[in-house]
């Protein structure tokens, strides 16, 4: 089957053409992975995200680090091919979405019934792939953990990204006032095109007193959730922003830099720090993920989200997929399409 293996760890936007790549597109000499038990379902995957995670990854400076070699890819979609004998809530030719810890960056995919979601009518099959890592990371985070309120002060950095652009989406669909920073004129134009309250561009002056003046026009006192993939400097500069009571969402570290949350600021200001690592969730409240990701692919199939598919590229243009998470071009979620190559800036 057609895959993207991960030889060993490197940068993958190395071209794929050059030796020293870490990653290979096979087409034909993967094996097709069986059925492994009863409940097991084979999916032939349409479509799969990329994730700042797998990036990391296959550079080597992620958290769970697998084996080599292996495929790399979390979320993804498809149709089910075939199922296991004692298989009772799929059926083949069904429409699904899932993901996985490894392996999505295939052709094909086995999984248990059990860890399967029903992509609903009238949803986008693509736009289903895209949802569970970034909408679902997001959703967890400020609806069950931060218990985001209507009229609350939401802060989104990295707000263009993949779980960016979904945490500005779930905070306007909790009532939210949402403030969203990024970079550059294209993507805060985007942003304001989402309905965002206030969109400040990280490159233009100080985001510090823009927000300040943007808060105090509204007769704001300040931010009641800060939901942070970027760390870094632009934590600790948001810090200045934060309510009394404040919740701070630590989601990642895009700029490489892990922040420090001063302990003395956070007991006089009763902040509430929640590290949050969403697949980890799938060991220890695997009721939470499934119960959030039933309500993320209801939203999408009403029309309360979208998904915004910034590049799509085939598997043996992954590197430039890859590049393009590298060189901050996305705005919203590069995809891997499969069966049919698709290749660029694309609506797919
Ligand atoms: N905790 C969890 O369970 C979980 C789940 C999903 C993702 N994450 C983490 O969240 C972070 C974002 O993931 P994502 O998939 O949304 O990535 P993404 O689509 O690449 O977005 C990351 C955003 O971060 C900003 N950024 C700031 N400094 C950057 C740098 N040095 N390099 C690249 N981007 C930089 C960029 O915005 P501007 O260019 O506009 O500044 C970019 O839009 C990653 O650290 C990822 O591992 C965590």
């Amino acid at each position: 089957m057609e895959a993207l293996v991960c030889m060993k760890l490197g940068d993958p936007t190395v071209p794929m053409t050059s030796d020293s790549s870490p990653i290979a597109a096979v087409t034909k000499f993967h094996p097709v992975p069986a059925i492994s038990s009863s409940t097991s379902v084979r999916v032939r995957i349409r479509a799969t995200s990329l994730n700042f995670a797998n990036y990391l990854q296959i550079l080597g400076r992620y958290q769970e680090k697998p084996p080599l070699p292996f495929i790399p890819g979390s979320d993804y979609s498809g149709v089910v091919e075939s199922v296991g004998s004692g298989v009772s809530r799929f059926k083949v030719g069904d429409k699904v979405c899932s993901f996985a810890a490894l392996g999505s960056f295939a052709e094909f995919i086995v999984v248990d019934e059990k860890d399967l979601f029903l992509v609903p009518e009238g949803c986008d099959l693509i736009a289903a792939a895209a949802l569970p890592v970034a909408f679902g990371t997001s959703h967890v985070a400020l609806v069950h953990r931060a218990q985001l309120k209507p009229g609350q002060v939401l802060l989104v950095l990295g707000a263009a990204g993949g779980v960016g652009i979904s945490a500005v989406q779930i905070g306007k669909v909790c009532g939210a006032i949402v403030i969203a920073v990024a970079r550059g004129d294209e993507k805060v134009q985007f942003l304001k095109s989402l309905g965002v309250d206030y969109a400040v561009d990280l490159g233009k002056g100080n985001i510090i007193e823009s927000v300040k003046n943007f808060l105090k026009s509204r007769n704001l006192k300040g931010v009641d959730v800060l939901y942070d993939p970027v760390g870094g400097k632009l934590t600790k500069e948001c810090m200045k922003l934060l309510n009394w009571g404040a919740n701070i969402l630590i989601i990642g570290f895009a700029s490489g830099e892990v922040p420090v949350i001063p302990a003395n600021i956070a007991l006089v200001k009763n902040w509430t720090v929640h590290g949050l690592y969403w697949g980890s969730y799938k060991l220890h409240q695997p009721h939470i993920l499934r119960n959030s990701l039933e309500e993320l692919l209801s939203w999408l199939s009403k029309g309360l989200l979208t998904v915004h598919i910034s590049h799509s590229y085939s598997l043996s243009q992954a590197d430039l997929a890859f590049a393009a998470i590298k060189d901050r071009k996305a705005i919203g979620k590069v995809m891997i399409a499969l069966g049919g190559s698709t290749a660029g800036r694309s609506k797919l």
